[in-house]
């Protein structure tokens, strides 16, 4: 099985997402006669160094972790490719999780002001999420992703089997920015979250791909839509404000967690704040127009402060699946789910 959804790009050829048994597409991907240079981590590298070193004459490793993903980790980038003469026909590929996705489209995105790169997206987070539309980004003392660009790759491989290698908490992470793209615009894709835990998933290859892919159509088309985020695109950001608090705040959760922990907040957030409208206004739906209870939660979380104000400490009892249960107990609080479509 194998799908490819293009997604716009102004006065270019589409960014290609390519999901399923794709990493032997790798070599045709990469541009002819080009110097190709990989950025990765070293647990890819041990992974995929030898499909790596096949095609690319030079290999970036670069640490793993939110706390390497900095200006200074893309300076070694830039070193390293001026030690090696890298000029702008160069082509980057980066093979990684988000971290390393997020770095490489940066570095090569201002290397002598831009040159080419595409992705293989190795963890589920990157290939249903970060390695998608083009926010590429380094976090600043701390803050997520203070510096960045827009500028989607050129092609992103999504290979469905470097799943099976990938660590079951990383698995779990993915599967929170899922649930936050079932909650945006796709029932259906909530409901196989909600009805499949993470090893049912894992063991069914063509419900897991149907999913991924469902959840990469969800931000295509809402990239397609707004590229550099002047409205619609914020809707990806749901539960992102609590989460990027929490990730400041402590080493504990990894972003996906942390995305899963800020959903939760925000689910019930906007139930209480769903139920106090529903007393208000008469018809419901009126009131609820898509998006927009979401983005009132993530305000109303804004200006309580809520992380400071003790989430932290309650959030530390809540898993991923609390997290669904609760989004789920959104849908059953409201008389209609339409306003998720
Ligand atoms: N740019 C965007 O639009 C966007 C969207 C969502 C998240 N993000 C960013 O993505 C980052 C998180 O990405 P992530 O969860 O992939 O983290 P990550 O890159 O740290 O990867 C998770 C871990 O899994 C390992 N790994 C990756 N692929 C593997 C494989 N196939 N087998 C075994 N191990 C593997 C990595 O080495 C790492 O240790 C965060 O920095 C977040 O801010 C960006």
């Amino acid at each position: 099985m194998k799908e490819i959804i293009e997604i716009k790009r102004e006065n270019r050829n589409p960014s290609k997402v390519i999901v399923g048994d794709v990493l032997g597409l790798l070599p045709e991907m990469l541009p002819p006669d080009r110097r190709i240079v990989a950025i990765t981590d070293p647990n890819v590298a041990a992974l995929y160094g030898e499909a790596m070193r096949a095609c690319s004459s030079e290999q970036i490793v670069i640490p793993t972790g939110e706390e390497h993903k900095t200006l200074e980790t893309v300076e070694t980038i830039y070193r390293r490719l001026v030690e090696i003469g890298a000029d702008r026909r160069t082509y980057i590929v980066g093979v990684g999780g988000g971290i390393v996705t997020d770095i490489t489209g940066f570095a090569a995105s201002t290397y002598l002001r831009g040159v080419e790169f595409g992705f293989v997206a190795t963890s589920l987070l990157a290939q249903v999420d970060a390695s998608v539309g083009g926010k590429n980004g380094v976090n600043v003392g701390g803050f997520k992703n203070m510096a960045g660009v827009f500028n989607q790759p050129d092609f992103v491989l999504c290979d469905t089997g470097a799943l099976s290698t990938l660590p079951p908490r990383e698995f779990r992470a993915g599967l929170a920015e899922m649930i936050k793209a079932g909650i945006i615009a796709d029932p259906a894709l909530f409901e196989i979250l909600e009805n499949h835990s993470p090893e049912e998933l894992l063991a069914d290859s063509e419900l897991l791909t149907r999913a991924i892919v469902a959840a990469i159509r969800v931000k295509a088309d809402i990239v397609e839509a707004d590229e550099t985020e002047k409205g619609e695109r914020r809707k990806l950001n749901l539960g992102h404000t609590v989460a990027h608090a929490i990730e400041k705040l402590t080493r504990d959760y990894n972003h996906g967690e942390a995305v899963g922990v800020g959903l939760a907040a925000i689910a019930d957030a906007a139930k209480a704040q769903a139920q106090a409208v529903a007393q208000k206004r008469a018809t419901l739906l009126d009131a609820l127009k898509p998006g927009a209870i979401f983005m009132g939660g993530m305000e109303d979380a804004r200006e309580k402060s809520v992380v400071e104000a003790g989430l932290v400490v309650e959030v530390r009892r809540c898993g991923l699946w609390r997290c669904a249960k609760w989004a789920t107990s959104l849908s059953v609080a409201l008389p209609s789910t339409k306003f998720f479509q």
